[in-house]
């Protein structure tokens, strides 16, 4: 089988490892890529947001398997342009895939459905936010309607803070169209969970927990990042928690999208705040998480190009999707200035005997030569029997990992860690 994998991150090459192990795949493809995965899969010069010159490779190679992993190109219709091609694809259609890329519509969605999420105001008038900030409860949460790669959630701790956010998405239009209609929201407080879930519509098979380490320093500090690190599982998320979300928000969230006529076929992304009243709903991602998907696919058992064919083709419930009960942690490498301004194009050298274990989001290829392009660059993943030993091995990958300029977290995996001992 040909498969091509659209995307270039970390994800995708966790994606892409995992799929290789399926005997029946003869050739990968990935669009774009980048040079670190070379070794993995034959990399083509396509964005993964060019719809048409994906269709195009995808019938001139004769594909016969796709997965659309990046927000953009699903929200922007990809699988819904390869099928029509008569392409099989694991993603969901646009229709569904809105479940991300509006902020209004899956706010919407939850309070229709009643599935338990932040209280929330929605304006497409900055006078009428502005107003309605003048006696909102503080802190609050001003978010972007629309993708806004990560950065269009601001949490205001004070009134001020606040009125900024609203202003610089309504009037400085920071997001471009993204942030034409805006939500505020009740700040909530607790654990942050991920949990990424398989749905053909008609089951939903939750994968192992995760957590992410989205701020950029050690302790949770400075700016927000796509994700520096994560752990599976997540240690605050309970048999109990899982239970409570399974009825109150995954099966919920599946059977209002059949509902609204807008059936999600894919990997359904839950953030999730365990909050003192509850689980409930942050947000929804379309796709599976990066760096999430780094811990997850290295704890999947099962075959995934088996799994995602089953959500393909509406057979879910009859695989067994099996997980490990090892740990895993990853620790992203990036550029040093990241997620701001920083330098790239410094030489990599990644030892062969670790490659499995590293998942490169950032390179480009020179020669023989790997370097960094990117402001995260890779992700190095340790599995193993307990939470402390995968976070020490995924530490000591690192320390065998070398670029110029190279920065990570000192602490991925330490809240958890803590969270075991209480
Ligand atoms: P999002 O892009 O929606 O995932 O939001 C980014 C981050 O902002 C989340 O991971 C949370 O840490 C935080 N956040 C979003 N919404 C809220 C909320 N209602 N209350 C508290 N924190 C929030
Ligand atoms: N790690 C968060 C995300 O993929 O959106």
């Amino acid at each position: 089988m040909k498969i091509m994998v659209v995307g270039g991150g970390g994800r995708e090459h966790a994606i892409i490892k995992k799929i290789k192990l399926n005997k029946n795949v003869s050739e990968i493809f990935a669009l774009p890529g980048n040079g670190g995965m070379a070794q993995d899969a034959t990399c083509v010069n396509i964005g993964a947001k060019d719809i048409p010159a994906i269709v195009d490779f995808a019938v001139e190679k004769g594909i016969d398997y796709a997965i659309v992993a990046p927000d953009d190109p699903l929200v922007l219709g990809a699988v819904d342009a390869l099928e029509e091609k008569g392409i099989p694809c694991f993603g969901p259609r646009a229709n569904a895939a809105i479940i991300e890329g509006s902020k209004v519509f899956s706010k919407n969605l939850m309070k229709k459905y009643n599935i338990p999420t932040a209280q929330y105001e929605v304006f497409d008038n900055m006078d009428a936010a502005l107003k309605y900030l003048e006696t909102a409860p503080i802190p609050t949460v001003v978010k972007a309607d629309g993708l806004a790669l990560g950065k269009g959630v601001i949490i205001a701790e004070t009134r001020e803070m606040a009125m900024d956010a609203v202003k610089s998405m309504m009037q400085d239009k920071a997001f471009g169209k993204s942030g034409e209609t805006i939500v505020i929201e009740e700040f909530l407080t607790g654990p942050e969970v991920s949990v990424l879930a398989f749905t053909d519509g008609e089951t939903v098979v939750p994968m192992i927990s995760s957590m992410d380490h989205k701020r950029i320093g050690d302790n949770d500090t400075g700016l927000n990042t796509g994700g520096m690190g994560t752990v599976a599982p997540n240690p605050y998320y309970t048999d109990d928690i899982a239970a409570e979300c399974m009825k109150t928000i995954f099966i919920p969230t599946m059977k209002a999208m059949n509902e609204e006529g807008r059936t999600f076929k894919g990997c359904l992304y839950f953030g999730l705040m365990l909050t003192p009243n509850g689980p409930k709903v942050i947000e929804y991602n379309c796709r599976f998480g990066d760096p999430e998907t780094q811990v997850v696919l290295p704890l999947l058992e099962s075959d995934l190009l088996t799994v995602m064919q089953a959500v393909t083709n509406g057979k879910l419930r009859d695989i067994n999707v099996r997980f490990s009960d090892k740990n895993a942690c990853c620790v992203i490498m990036a550029s040093k200035g990241y997620p701001t301004d920083y330098e790239k194009g410094f030489e990599m050298t990644i030892p062969d005997e670790i490659s499995d274990n590293v998942y490169v989001a950032g390179a480009k290829l020179e020669g023989d030569k790997l370097l960094t392009n990117g402001g995260r660059v890779l992700g190095a993943t340790a599995v193993a029997s307990s939470l402390k030993s995968a976070i020490d091995g995924a530490y000591k990958l690192v320390s065998q990992i070398h670029f110029n300029n190279a920065y990570y977290r000192s602490d991925i995996g330490a809240k958890a860690l803590r969270a075991r001992e209480d």
